[in-house]
């Protein structure tokens, strides 16, 4: 098994099949995972996994109810922490605060957040957010109530942000994996060229923000609301 394989599938991808036991999409997805990354290799993955196993050991823990995630326990040197965590760069969606040192991102996806929010009901619910970058807003959907959150997005930059996030967090119900929308099995895509009517029809919910692809509740729900 190469080394890419052994920190996407023993570090989170298993605890995704734990969470979710008996659900044939779910172990479909790990495999299609795994694959891609076998068959698009990025020549920074080597440096990016080199620079996660230099993240300094913490204390695990989520708090999730502001609009900076609070990820891990607070680390003592935060100068070599920032250093470390700038060879991941560029942090596009957040803000976030990883052992105590807060990551001013890009973007400021907490306000795109207070937007959608008002709109979806998330408790209980598992997602399925496309185009997930970071995973930022599964954090959010999770401080919001959500059971499960499933992120695809083909930029493994991110897919290393979040596993550096997962550092800092621990095993939360928060999953970013190496998959374009194109990659999910034939079922689904064909679901998803036509989301706002399968959704409904499998008794899901979508929310499509503008910059679709973005984020769909995919059981149980009861709404539909386009975002802006
Ligand atoms: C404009 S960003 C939106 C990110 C986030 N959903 C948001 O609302 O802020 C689009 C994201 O989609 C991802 N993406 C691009 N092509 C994709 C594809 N074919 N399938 C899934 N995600 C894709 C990009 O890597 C990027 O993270």
């Amino acid at each position: 098994m190469s080394q890419q394989d052994t920190i996407i599938s023993l570090d989170s991808l298993a605890t995704l099949q734990k969470r979710w036991p008996g659900r044939a999409w779910v172990n479909s997805v790990c495999t299609l995972a795994q694959k891609r990354l076998a068959t698009h290799p990025h020549g920074d993955l080597p440096r990016w996994l080199c620079t996660l196993q230099q993240l300094p050991a913490v204390s695990p823990e989520a708090n999730l109810d502001s609009g900076t995630p609070a990820l891990g326990g607070r680390v003592e040197d935060l100068k070599a922490l920032r250093e470390t965590l700038m060879e991941l760069h560029p942090w596009r969606k957040g803000p976030l605060c990883l052992g105590g040192l807060r990551i001013e991102t890009e973007w400021r996806s907490d306000w795109k957040w207070e937007r959608v929010e008002t709109h979806i009901r998330l408790a209980g619910h598992r997602v399925l957010d496309i185009g997930c970058g970071n995973g930022y807003f599964g954090l959010r959907m999770l401080g919001a109530g959500a059971a499960l959150v499933v992120g695809i997005d083909p930029t493994l930059l991110f897919v290393m942000q979040w596993l550096a996030c997962r550092h800092f967090s621990g095993d939360i119900a928060n999953y970013v994996l190496p998959l374009a929308i194109e990659d999910l099995p034939a079922d689904p895509t064909r679901r998803l060229s036509n989301p706002d009517r399968a959704c409904l029809a499998t008794g899901g919910g979508l929310c499509r923000t503008r910059d679709w692809p973005s984020f769909l509740p995919i059981e149980p729900a009861v709404h539909h609301r386009e975002c802006r």
